[in-house]
Protein backbone atom coordinates (compact mmCIF):
# COMPACT_ATOMS: atom_id res chain seq x y z
CA UNK A 1 0.00 0.00 0.00
CA UNK A 2 1.50 3.50 -0.65
CA UNK A 3 1.95 5.63 1.99
CA UNK A 4 -0.59 8.45 2.40
CA UNK A 5 0.11 11.96 1.57
CA UNK A 6 -0.46 14.65 3.65
CA UNK A 7 0.27 18.35 3.52
CA UNK A 8 1.62 19.18 7.41
CA UNK A 9 4.88 21.64 6.41
CA UNK A 10 6.29 23.03 3.24
CA UNK A 11 9.93 21.65 4.43
CA UNK A 12 7.66 18.45 2.84
CA UNK A 13 7.69 19.30 -0.35
CA UNK A 14 10.39 19.23 -3.18
CA UNK A 15 10.27 22.22 -4.81
CA UNK A 16 8.85 20.91 -7.85
CA UNK A 17 5.79 19.61 -5.68
CA UNK A 18 5.68 22.94 -4.85
CA UNK A 19 5.39 24.78 -8.65
CA UNK A 20 3.06 21.58 -9.20
CA UNK A 21 0.69 22.67 -6.90
CA UNK A 22 1.23 26.54 -8.05
CA UNK A 23 0.02 25.31 -11.28
CA UNK A 24 -2.55 23.55 -10.24
CA UNK A 25 -3.67 26.40 -8.62
CA UNK A 26 -3.70 29.08 -11.39
CA UNK A 27 -5.33 26.24 -13.83
CA UNK A 28 -8.11 25.68 -11.02
CA UNK A 29 -8.67 29.59 -10.59
CA UNK A 30 -8.48 29.78 -13.97
CA UNK A 31 -11.90 27.30 -14.78
CA UNK A 32 -13.37 28.84 -11.21
CA UNK A 33 -13.75 32.00 -12.93
CA UNK A 34 -14.37 31.10 -16.83
CA UNK A 35 -17.71 29.47 -14.92
CA UNK A 36 -17.37 26.48 -12.51
CA UNK A 37 -14.94 23.96 -11.81
CA UNK A 38 -14.45 20.15 -12.99
CA UNK A 39 -16.26 17.80 -9.76
CA UNK A 40 -12.76 16.19 -9.44
CA UNK A 41 -13.65 15.23 -5.97
CA UNK A 42 -16.92 14.29 -6.23
CA UNK A 43 -18.19 11.76 -3.44
CA UNK A 44 -15.03 12.59 -1.09
CA UNK A 45 -15.34 14.31 2.31
CA UNK A 46 -13.42 16.33 4.61
CA UNK A 47 -13.33 16.49 8.16
CA UNK A 48 -12.23 20.67 8.96
CA UNK A 49 -10.85 20.12 12.87
CA UNK A 50 -11.03 23.71 14.34
CA UNK A 51 -8.81 24.37 17.86
CA UNK A 52 -8.94 27.89 17.15
CA UNK A 53 -11.40 30.19 15.53
CA UNK A 54 -10.88 31.01 11.74
CA UNK A 55 -12.70 32.90 8.99
CA UNK A 56 -10.33 32.46 6.21
CA UNK A 57 -9.18 28.67 6.60
CA UNK A 58 -12.64 27.30 7.22
CA UNK A 59 -14.67 29.03 5.03
CA UNK A 60 -11.92 28.69 1.97
CA UNK A 61 -11.63 25.13 2.59
CA UNK A 62 -15.46 24.56 2.63
CA UNK A 63 -15.65 26.45 -0.56
CA UNK A 64 -12.67 24.82 -2.23
CA UNK A 65 -14.70 21.23 -1.68
CA UNK A 66 -18.00 22.55 -2.55
CA UNK A 67 -16.41 24.05 -6.14
CA UNK A 68 -14.75 20.58 -6.19
CA UNK A 69 -18.17 18.46 -5.84
CA UNK A 70 -17.17 17.31 -2.46
CA UNK A 71 -18.60 18.02 1.17
CA UNK A 72 -16.92 19.20 4.35
CA UNK A 73 -18.05 19.01 7.50
CA UNK A 74 -17.23 21.72 10.39
CA UNK A 75 -15.86 20.73 13.16
CA UNK A 76 -15.68 23.65 16.10
CA UNK A 77 -13.02 23.93 19.12
CA UNK A 78 -16.27 23.04 21.19
CA UNK A 79 -17.39 19.83 19.04
CA UNK A 80 -14.78 16.91 19.67
CA UNK A 81 -12.12 18.93 22.22
CA UNK A 82 -9.33 16.97 20.27
CA UNK A 83 -6.73 15.71 23.04
CA UNK A 84 -9.23 16.70 25.92
CA UNK A 85 -12.57 14.22 25.33
CA UNK A 86 -10.49 12.35 23.32
CA UNK A 87 -6.71 11.39 22.23
CA UNK A 88 -5.79 12.89 19.23
CA UNK A 89 -4.66 9.27 18.04
CA UNK A 90 -8.50 8.05 18.49
CA UNK A 91 -9.96 10.54 16.97
CA UNK A 92 -8.02 10.36 13.88
CA UNK A 93 -8.61 6.71 14.00
CA UNK A 94 -12.56 7.42 14.15
CA UNK A 95 -12.17 10.38 11.59
CA UNK A 96 -10.48 7.97 9.32
CA UNK A 97 -13.57 5.61 8.95
CA UNK A 98 -16.22 8.51 8.18
CA UNK A 99 -14.30 10.69 5.66
CA UNK A 100 -11.76 10.76 2.79
CA UNK A 101 -9.43 13.89 4.40
CA UNK A 102 -8.98 15.38 7.58
CA UNK A 103 -7.82 19.37 7.50
CA UNK A 104 -7.16 20.55 11.22
CA UNK A 105 -6.07 23.63 13.30
CA UNK A 106 -4.34 23.36 16.02
CA UNK A 107 -2.57 25.08 18.90
CA UNK A 108 0.23 22.33 19.35
CA UNK A 109 1.95 20.94 16.25
CA UNK A 110 2.27 17.50 17.69
CA UNK A 111 -1.53 16.98 17.20
CA UNK A 112 -1.15 17.73 13.07
CA UNK A 113 1.69 14.86 13.52
CA UNK A 114 -0.10 12.86 15.98
CA UNK A 115 -3.22 12.95 13.03
CA UNK A 116 -0.86 12.06 10.21
CA UNK A 117 0.70 9.38 12.31
CA UNK A 118 -2.55 7.33 13.82
CA UNK A 119 -5.18 8.20 11.30
CA UNK A 120 -5.07 6.14 7.44
CA UNK A 121 -6.39 9.51 5.36
CA UNK A 122 -4.83 12.69 4.32
CA UNK A 123 -4.17 15.29 6.57
CA UNK A 124 -4.14 19.01 5.88
CA UNK A 125 -2.44 21.84 8.00
CA UNK A 126 -4.77 24.48 8.59
CA UNK A 127 -2.22 26.12 10.94
CA UNK A 128 -0.37 25.49 14.58
CA UNK A 129 1.83 27.08 16.54
CA UNK A 130 4.98 25.92 14.31
CA UNK A 131 3.66 26.66 10.97
CA UNK A 132 1.03 27.84 8.43
CA UNK A 133 1.45 26.00 5.37
CA UNK A 134 -1.36 26.66 3.15
CA UNK A 135 -1.16 30.09 3.94
CA UNK A 136 2.33 30.39 2.66
CA UNK A 137 1.55 28.46 -0.57
CA UNK A 138 -1.47 31.02 -1.18
CA UNK A 139 1.02 33.63 -0.43
CA UNK A 140 3.41 32.73 -3.08
CA UNK A 141 0.88 31.88 -5.12
CA UNK A 142 -0.21 35.74 -4.58
CA UNK A 143 3.41 36.79 -5.42
CA UNK A 144 3.74 34.70 -8.23
CA UNK A 145 0.34 36.55 -9.32
CA UNK A 146 1.23 40.05 -9.15
CA UNK A 147 5.18 39.34 -10.16
CA UNK A 148 4.97 36.89 -12.58
CA UNK A 149 7.95 35.41 -11.47
CA UNK A 150 9.37 34.21 -7.83
CA UNK A 151 13.06 33.60 -8.18
CA UNK A 152 15.12 36.43 -7.47
CA UNK A 153 12.59 38.58 -5.48
CA UNK A 154 12.69 39.81 -1.88
CA UNK A 155 10.47 39.02 0.56
CA UNK A 156 10.72 41.08 3.61
CA UNK A 157 8.76 39.76 6.81
CA UNK A 158 8.45 42.51 9.59
CA UNK A 159 7.38 41.66 13.43
CA UNK A 160 6.78 38.47 15.05
CA UNK A 161 8.46 35.07 14.21
CA UNK A 162 6.02 33.12 14.15
CA UNK A 163 4.14 30.49 12.69
CA UNK A 164 3.15 32.47 9.59
CA UNK A 165 7.10 33.83 9.08
CA UNK A 166 8.24 30.19 9.88
CA UNK A 167 6.32 28.86 6.70
CA UNK A 168 7.55 31.35 4.36
CA UNK A 169 10.66 31.61 5.22
CA UNK A 170 10.62 27.52 4.09
CA UNK A 171 8.60 28.54 1.30
CA UNK A 172 11.40 31.76 -0.04
CA UNK A 173 14.11 28.90 0.54
CA UNK A 174 12.03 26.18 -2.14
CA UNK A 175 11.51 28.60 -4.87
CA UNK A 176 14.99 30.58 -5.27
CA UNK A 177 13.81 34.21 -3.03
CA UNK A 178 15.41 35.74 -0.52
CA UNK A 179 13.75 36.13 2.45
CA UNK A 180 14.45 39.13 5.34
CA UNK A 181 13.16 39.23 8.34
CA UNK A 182 12.93 41.82 11.25
CA UNK A 183 12.05 40.89 14.75
CA UNK A 184 12.73 42.59 18.00
CA UNK A 185 15.53 41.28 20.40
CA UNK A 186 14.28 37.32 21.32
CA UNK A 187 10.99 37.47 18.83
CA UNK A 188 13.60 35.66 15.86
CA UNK A 189 12.65 32.36 14.31
CA UNK A 190 15.25 29.32 16.15
CA UNK A 191 18.31 29.10 15.15
CA UNK A 192 16.88 25.25 14.21
CA UNK A 193 14.78 27.17 10.95
CA UNK A 194 17.16 29.27 9.66
CA UNK A 195 19.52 25.86 9.32
CA UNK A 196 16.55 23.88 8.29
CA UNK A 197 15.80 26.49 5.56
CA UNK A 198 19.47 26.94 4.86
CA UNK A 199 19.99 23.21 4.23
CA UNK A 200 16.78 22.63 1.42
CA UNK A 201 17.57 26.00 -0.08
CA UNK A 202 17.36 26.59 -3.98
CA UNK A 203 19.98 28.50 -6.13
CA UNK A 204 19.57 31.74 -5.53
CA UNK A 205 17.75 31.92 -2.05
CA UNK A 206 19.17 33.81 0.76
CA UNK A 207 18.36 34.63 4.80
CA UNK A 208 19.15 37.91 5.99
CA UNK A 209 17.82 38.04 9.95
CA UNK A 210 17.55 41.68 11.16
CA UNK A 211 16.51 43.50 13.84
CA UNK A 212 16.08 47.21 12.41
CA UNK A 213 13.00 46.80 10.08
CA UNK A 214 14.20 49.90 8.01
CA UNK A 215 17.61 48.27 6.99
CA UNK A 216 15.73 44.85 6.38
CA UNK A 217 13.11 46.54 4.18
CA UNK A 218 15.60 48.14 1.53
CA UNK A 219 15.16 46.57 -2.32
CA UNK A 220 11.94 45.02 -0.70
CA UNK A 221 9.39 43.40 -3.38
CA UNK A 222 7.49 42.15 -0.70
CA UNK A 223 6.93 43.53 3.18
CA UNK A 224 5.13 40.65 5.19
CA UNK A 225 3.18 41.17 8.05
CA UNK A 226 1.18 39.51 10.56
CA UNK A 227 -0.08 40.10 14.24
CA UNK A 228 2.15 40.66 16.72
CA UNK A 229 0.48 38.36 19.25
CA UNK A 230 -1.14 35.18 17.71
CA UNK A 231 -3.96 32.63 19.03
CA UNK A 232 -2.93 31.45 22.75
CA UNK A 233 0.01 33.75 23.10
CA UNK A 234 -2.93 36.43 24.85
CA UNK A 235 -1.33 36.69 28.00
CA UNK A 236 1.49 37.75 26.75
CA UNK A 237 -0.13 40.93 24.72
CA UNK A 238 0.93 43.36 27.40
CA UNK A 239 4.44 42.73 27.21
CA UNK A 240 4.38 42.50 23.10
CA UNK A 241 2.89 46.06 22.87
CA UNK A 242 5.39 47.41 24.30
CA UNK A 243 8.18 45.88 22.36
CA UNK A 244 6.39 45.52 18.97
CA UNK A 245 5.66 49.13 18.07
CA UNK A 246 8.84 49.83 15.91
CA UNK A 247 7.63 47.21 13.96
CA UNK A 248 4.81 48.55 12.82
CA UNK A 249 4.01 48.31 8.48
CA UNK A 250 3.63 51.85 8.13
CA UNK A 251 3.86 54.03 4.74
CA UNK A 252 7.09 55.43 6.24
CA UNK A 253 8.46 51.59 6.42
CA UNK A 254 7.00 50.95 2.73
CA UNK A 255 8.48 54.28 1.47
CA UNK A 256 11.92 52.66 2.18
CA UNK A 257 11.00 49.86 0.02
CA UNK A 258 10.89 49.37 -3.91
CA UNK A 259 8.28 51.82 -5.46
CA UNK A 260 6.15 48.70 -6.73
CA UNK A 261 6.83 46.79 -3.08
CA UNK A 262 3.68 44.09 -2.45
CA UNK A 263 2.19 44.59 1.05
CA UNK A 264 0.59 41.30 2.16
CA UNK A 265 -0.88 40.02 5.48
CA UNK A 266 -2.62 36.66 6.28
CA UNK A 267 -5.45 38.68 8.45
CA UNK A 268 -6.94 38.78 10.43
CA UNK A 269 -5.01 42.37 10.97
CA UNK A 270 -4.97 44.19 14.22
CA UNK A 271 -5.52 47.61 12.17
CA UNK A 272 -3.39 50.63 13.90
CA UNK A 273 -0.30 47.69 15.70
CA UNK A 274 1.44 45.95 13.17
CA UNK A 275 -0.06 47.59 9.98
CA UNK A 276 -1.76 51.13 9.46
CA UNK A 277 -5.14 51.39 8.08
CA UNK A 278 -3.06 53.70 4.73
CA UNK A 279 -0.84 51.03 4.23
CA UNK A 280 -3.39 47.64 4.81
CA UNK A 281 -5.77 50.14 2.06
CA UNK A 282 -2.89 51.56 -0.21
CA UNK A 283 -1.97 51.14 -3.44
CA UNK A 284 0.47 48.72 -2.71
CA UNK A 285 -1.79 46.21 -0.69
CA UNK A 286 -2.41 43.03 -2.04
CA UNK A 287 -4.39 41.61 1.75
CA UNK A 288 -7.77 40.84 -0.10
CA UNK A 289 -6.24 38.62 -3.36
CA UNK A 290 -4.20 37.10 -0.93
CA UNK A 291 -7.25 35.93 1.35
CA UNK A 292 -8.96 35.04 -1.75
CA UNK A 293 -5.97 32.97 -3.02
CA UNK A 294 -6.16 30.95 -0.14
CA UNK A 295 -9.57 29.06 -1.70
CA UNK A 296 -7.55 28.45 -5.00
CA UNK A 297 -3.89 27.25 -3.91
CA UNK A 298 -6.21 24.82 -1.39
CA UNK A 299 -7.76 23.70 -3.80
CA UNK A 300 -4.59 22.25 -5.23
CA UNK A 301 -3.90 20.68 -2.23
CA UNK A 302 -6.71 19.33 -2.55
CA UNK A 303 -7.08 17.99 -5.67
CA UNK A 304 -3.27 16.39 -5.12
CA UNK A 305 -4.10 14.90 -1.76
CA UNK A 306 -7.85 13.55 -2.69
CA UNK A 307 -8.25 13.60 -6.05
CA UNK A 308 -8.35 10.40 -8.54
CA UNK A 309 -4.87 9.67 -9.45
N1 LIG B 1 -5.09 33.75 7.68
C1 LIG B 1 -5.87 32.87 8.31
O1 LIG B 1 -5.51 31.69 8.48
O2 LIG B 1 -7.06 33.38 8.69
P1 LIG B 1 -8.11 32.67 9.66
O3 LIG B 1 -7.47 32.62 11.01
O4 LIG B 1 -9.32 33.56 9.63
O5 LIG B 1 -8.40 31.30 9.14
N1 LIG C 1 0.12 34.08 13.66
C1 LIG C 1 -1.32 34.12 13.66
C2 LIG C 1 -1.86 33.75 12.33
C3 LIG C 1 -3.35 33.78 12.19
C4 LIG C 1 -3.82 33.37 10.85
C5 LIG C 1 -1.83 33.16 14.73
O1 LIG C 1 -1.29 32.06 14.85
O2 LIG C 1 -2.76 33.53 15.45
Amino acid sequence: MNAVKHFLSIADLTPDELHNLLDLALSLKQEWQNGCNQPLLQGKSLALVFQKPSLRTRVSFEMGMVHLGGYALYLSPNEIKMGGRESVADVARVLSGYVDGIMARVFDHEHILGLAAHGSVPVINGLSDYNHPAQALADIFTVLEAKKKLEGLKMVYVGDGNNVARSLLFTCMKVGMHFAIATPPNYTLNEDDYVLGRNFSTAGASIEVHEDPNKAVADADIIYTDVWTSMGQEEETAARLKVFPPYQVNQQLVNLAKPDCLVMHCLPAHRGEEITDEVADGPNSILFPQAENRMHAQKAILVELLGKK
